[in-house]
């Protein structure tokens, strides 16, 4: 139990904030909470998104290649600085009583360090609010891999509907599957969602993503070369527990597919997508679970190329795919990091070892106060 822990049916008041492996921006979820773990409530108030502006995304890509100390001491402010800006765009701000916030991760070394920058301490001083923040630290020092903790809220949220599969397509692809009970949780990252997408949009055609699917759809599906990487995706053949970054997923894993047309490169690794969200299914989910349908959401339900691939590909093993809504969709992520920030205020365990490898459960998140 925390000490000083929220009474559980105390209604609190969360900014949840995500910035996934997209580097796209930063996502805002105000929600009202009540309760926590499988009594948990919410109704969400409002929800926006703030796009990081051209710097920042370049520093984060400067950091990426170079990894220089100074650029990621300047990019941990100017990333808090975002998320203020972020949060000072939402009206209902002067009613959040806690803000919880994932930070951008710039390094993902499973069970070694999951580093989220974004100084909360600034975060705190400059809304004069609560922070928790730094949610995969305590988990990797229990011995996990420190992702995915969505699976947690998933569970929290749907484990009246029993075998559900859930699916959130950012940068990389984060498979749930919901059991009966938290230990038996199934959730991995299947491997790569837009990350390879949107490494070649960029170095191809010089923009942030394949918008609309359109140089998918316009190229040629190189299968046998799909196949040849699949075979020496390391990833893709390890069993869960396990996650992964754009640390694995980056310009030289791109490289694999060494394909010269641009339109055939992309639509060739958006078949890649789904191709290794299939083989997971098939190796890791449906050994275990009888899985018939599986819902979507994150970035990568806005490309209908993906879309289309992945329903095809998942229903050669007899799964259905739907989407969420789209801003439940846009904001899951979100949303879900407020209720990890309720189940933090509230005293809860949040990880999963099952999911993690994780040797026990703790309590994830950092705290931060204003004063
Ligand atoms: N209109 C669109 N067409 C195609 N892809 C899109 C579109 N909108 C968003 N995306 C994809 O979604 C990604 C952002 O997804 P998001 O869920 O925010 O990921 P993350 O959690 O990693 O930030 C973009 O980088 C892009 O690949
Ligand atoms: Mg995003």
């Amino acid at each position: 139990m925390l000490i000083n822990a929220f009474p559980q049916e105390k209604e609190l008041t969360i900014a949840g904030m995500m910035s996934g492996t997209s580097f796209d921006g930063i996502d805002v979820a105000i929600v009202r909470a009540k309760g926590a773990f499988t009594s948990l409530r919410y109704k969400v108030l409002e929800l926006c998104f703030h796009p990081y502006p051209e710097s920042v995304k370049s520093k984060i890509e400067k950091f990426l290649k170079n990894q220089d100390i100074e650029i990621l001491s300047e990019l941990d402010i100017d990333i808090a600085l975002e998320h203020v800006r972020a949060l000072k765009k939402c009206r209902y701000l002067p009613k959040v009583d806690l803000i919880s916030m994932h930070g951008q991760t710039v390094w993902h070394s499973p069970r070694k360090k999951s580093l989220q920058i974004g100084n909360a301490d600034l975060v705190a001083i400059q809304t004069g609010k609560i922070v928790v923040s730094d949610f995969r630290s305590k988990d990797i020092a229990a011995g996990g891999e420190g992702a995915p903790i969505t699976p947690y809220i998933d569970y929290c949220i749907f484990s009246k509907s029993k075998t559900i599969a859930l699916n959130n397509i950012g940068g990389i692809s984060n498979l749930t599957v919901i059991g009966n009970s938290p230990e038996e949780v199934l959730a991995f990252d299947t491997g790569p969602g837009n990350a390879l997408i949107d490494i070649a949009a960029r170095e191809k055609f010089g923009v942030d993503y394949d918008e609309g699917g359109k140089f998918a759809l316009s190229g040629k599906i190189f299968e046998d070369v799909a196949k040849r990487v699949l075979e020496s995706d390391e990833y893709i053949w390890k069993n869960p527990p396990k996650s992964t970054g754009k640390e694995y997923y980056n310009s030289d894993f791109l490289k694999r597919f060494d394909i010269e047309n641009p339109h055939d490169l992309i639509a060739t690794t958006t078949y890649y997508t789904a191709l290794t969200m299939r083989k997971s299914y098939e190796m890791y989910v449906l050994t275990r679970f009888p899985v018939k349908s599986v819902y979507l959401s994150g970035g990568g339900t806005k490309n209908p190329a993906l879309l289309r691939f992945i329903e095809k590909e998942l229903s050669k093993i007899g799964i259905r795919t739907f989407v969420f809504s789209e801003r439940f969709s846009d904001f899951k992520e979100a949303i879900w990091f407020a209720l990890l920030g309720n189940e933090f205020a509230k005293g809860h365990f949040s990880n999963l070892p099952s999911v993690t490898g994780a040797r026990k459960r703790v309590a994830l998140g950092k705290i931060s106060v204003p004063w």
